[in-house]
């Protein structure tokens, strides 16, 4: 199958999940994240601010922030077709942005450096275990990614049917450390 074949696939089996659905796998998800090594020891969590079926990450982005840490989510600069981080201080902070995703409120980006941040969640249609990502297909995480630390862990999540054998990739795939889903945890040796 090809890139295109592959998100529309993905985007019709998650659109066919209930709330319900949503709310329980993400919450499984959540607890093997939190449960890293790498995320315990990160003090700057970037992750994208789930919208629509996404797997939710509210309660990332609360836990987070309860236990002291810095979070940061993406604000899209559709000109430029970049990702700007933008730590927040509370979920209140979200209203929908470009394309409706929830973005922090204008006048209200505090962008960060992309070298402050320890972990990053990075949202896909489709990931494979050799740690592939397929996003929507605009390259904006391709062109993100690239800009963190060496040592900076970049964990894909999503949803069991979402992890397939094998995806194409291109040269500016940019690969993740890890992928977590509702029943599997694969991180690179290496990384905890
Ligand atoms: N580092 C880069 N610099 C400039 N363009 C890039 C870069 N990486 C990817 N692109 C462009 O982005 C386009 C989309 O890439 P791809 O199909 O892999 O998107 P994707 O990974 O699904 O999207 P996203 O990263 O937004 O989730 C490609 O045509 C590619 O030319
Ligand atoms: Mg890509």
């Amino acid at each position: 199958m090809t890139k295109t074949e592959i998100r529309k696939r993905m985007e019709m089996l998650r659109s066919s999940l209930t709330h319900d659905d949503v709310v329980s796998r993400s919450m499984a998800i959540e607890k093997s994240l939190t449960s890293l090594k790498a995320y315990e020891k990160a003090a700057v969590v970037f992750t994208y601010a789930s919208f629509r079926n996404e797997v939710s990450t509210n309660t990332i982005i609360q836990k987070a922030l309860n236990c002291g840490k810095r979070v940061a989510v993406p604000v899209c600069i559709t000109k430029d077709k970049v990702l700007l981080p933008c730590e927040i201080e509370s979920l209140d902070d979200l209203v929908p942005g470009t394309w409706g995703i929830p973005e922090p409120k204008e006048g209200k980006h505090k962008v960060i450096e992309c070298s402050e941040i320890d972990l990053a969640v990075v949202p896909g249609l489709s990931f494979d275990r050799q740690f592939n990502r397929l996003g929507y297909g605009a390259g904006y995480y391709d062109r993100f990614l690239p800009a963190l630390r060496k040592d900076a862990i970049k964990i894909g999540i999503c949803y069991d049917f979402q992890l397939i054998e094998q995806l194409p990739s291109e040269p500016f795939d940019i690969p993740m450390d890890g992928v977590i889903t509702e029943s599997t945890v694969l991180i690179r040796p290496g990384i905890k």
